[in-house]
């Protein structure tokens, strides 16, 4: 079989394609922040796979039925099944995306100057530990530091340093394991991994969670790279996940191919009473939380489809084939290429640029003025630390871009594009200027920051 999508395009959505000039203009209007495009101005939108995936004809058609019954629709019985199914948790309550989930778990978990340990926390998880009174501690394996390394579970937290920390003075009020691993490089986690996590927290007696948005691309790279484990089906894999902790936080914008949802799963009875009084109080009643009765149909249909092996195998093939080309331009990403994302290395394409003039940021506003492209930047202008006269302190530790992959949105050709812009960029890379802050908010700043080129 030949690997191909196994699907066909049923509805279509021009893509505005722009002059060279127009995208000057365009970046010009948004003071070079690729957040600040208009989708109008964007020809392939990288920016993330969140919500932006593309519909099935039957998940339409679930929608249809939607039941918009404010208490106990039909639709909220079905997604409750769905996601007990998958999950094998009794108590499940919808939201309306996943860092409601992470605010209502971790509001309702951790005491004032507890610890939240994760391989890496996303970032809304973490700010949602910090609102809650939290400290948020990453603990990624060392395989992960290094970005040329092919091992397979770079995802892996380091089980050493979380021993250490279960062990030692600090007070763990939960562990957190983000799979497949986003602000990680997008890598996924081992089931001996979580296994051993999970000892670990029992033995501690410390709340194990998994914060599960790409729970199906996670378990299809254990399938292809885990021993033991080739046979089993992406169902089979994420149920041994899900059964190691004691419940899960999950974006469904990701991995149930939906626009909007989320869920929160829970095994222990009393939490489940305590997060659902927060659910009520601000989200919506337990059997809707934020959503519409069309959207917990969707949401259960997206998760029986993103599970089939013939659509993992085809998203995670397109990822490699884009990371083979772009590599063959002479492009470093983040080894090995996971599936929701490729990341390119800026740092050491454009070494002329120092972190202070933000090498991610110059090539994703590149890639954009070259071909209409829009990826973000996940480097010393997100991560960097500044003193109060905006000097670069802390540079982040990798200069990187993210190319995210929304799911069954773009084909074959379109990553090609992709990959010829990349590497038409890369004919030159000494033409690429540095940019420096004119403006910046004191939080989120590559959200809203104005730049300019130097
Ligand atoms: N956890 C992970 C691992 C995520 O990647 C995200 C979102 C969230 C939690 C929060 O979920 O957006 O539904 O509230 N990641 C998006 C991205 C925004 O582009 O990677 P949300």
């Amino acid at each position: 079989m030949p690997l191909m999508e196994p699907y066909r395009v049923k509805v279509v959505e021009p893509i505005p394609i722009l002059t060279r000039a127009e995208r000057e203009a365009a970046m010009v209007r948004a003071a070079y922040n690729p957040f600040s495009l208009r989708a109008d101005e964007v020809t392939i939108d990288l920016l993330s796979d969140s919500g932006t995936g593309a519909l099935s004809a039957a998940q339409q058609a679930a929608g249809m039925r939607g039941d918009e019954t404010y208490a106990g629709a039909r639709s909220f019985f079905r997604f409750r099944d769905t996601v007990s199914e998958l999950t094998g948790y009794p108590h499940i309550m919808p939201v309306h995306q996943g860092r409601a989930a992470e605010r209502i778990l971790f509001g309702a978990v951790l005491k004032p100057g507890q610890l939240s340990v994760s391989n890496t926390h996303f970032d809304t998880t973490r700010a949602n530990v910090i609102l809650s009174g939290g400290v948020a501690v990453d603990l990624p394996c060392p395989e992960a530091a290094d970005l040329d390394n092919a091992y397979p579970f770079k995802g892996d937290i380091d089980l050493a340093a979380l021993a250490a920390k279960l062990d030692g003075p600090d007070d763990v009020g939960i562990v957190v394991m983000t799979i497949t691993n986003n602000g990680g490089g997008g890598q996924p986690v081992s089931m001996a991994n979580l296994t051993a996590v999970a000892k670990l927290c029992r033995e501690h007696q410390v709340p194990f969670f998994l914060d599960a948005a790409r729970f199906a691309e996670n378990a299809w790279l254990v399938i292809q790279r885990e021993p033991g484990y080739a046979d089993h089906t992406p169902q089979q894999v994420a149920r041994l996940a899900f059964d190691l902790a004691d419940g899960a936080v999950a974006s469904l914008k990701k991995d149930a191919i939906a626009h909007m949802g989320g869920f929160l799963a829970l095994r222990e009875e009393g939490l489940a009473k305590h997060c659902e009084a927060i659910l009520i109080a601000t989200e919506g009643f337990r059997t809707y939380g934020g959503l519409a009765g069309r959207d917990l149909e969707m949401l259960a249909e997206g998760l029986r489809e993103v599970v089939e092996p013939d659509y993992l195998r085809a998203r995670a093939a397109a990822t490699a084939h884009l990371a083979e080309l772009v590599k063959a331009a002479g492009v470093s990403v983040v080894e090995p290429p996971g599936i929701h994302a490729l990341y390119l290395n800026a740092g050491r394409l454009l070494p002329h640029i120092p972190p202070s003039e933000f090498p991610g940021h110059a090539l994703a506003t590149e890639l954009y003025l070259a071909g209409g492209i829009r990826c973000a930047e996940l480097g010393s202008l997100y991560l960097g630390e500044e003193d109060e006269n905006g000097v670069l302190v802390k540079p982040a530790p990798y200069e990187l871009v993210r190319l995210a992959i929304p799911r069954r949105v773009y084909t074959q050709s379109h990553l090609e594009y992709v990959a010829e812009t990349i590497a038409e960029v890369a004919k030159n890379p000494e033409r690429v200027p540095g940019y420096r802050v004119v403006e910046a908010p004191a939080l989120l700043r590559h959200f809203n920051c104005r730049v300019e080129p130097i």
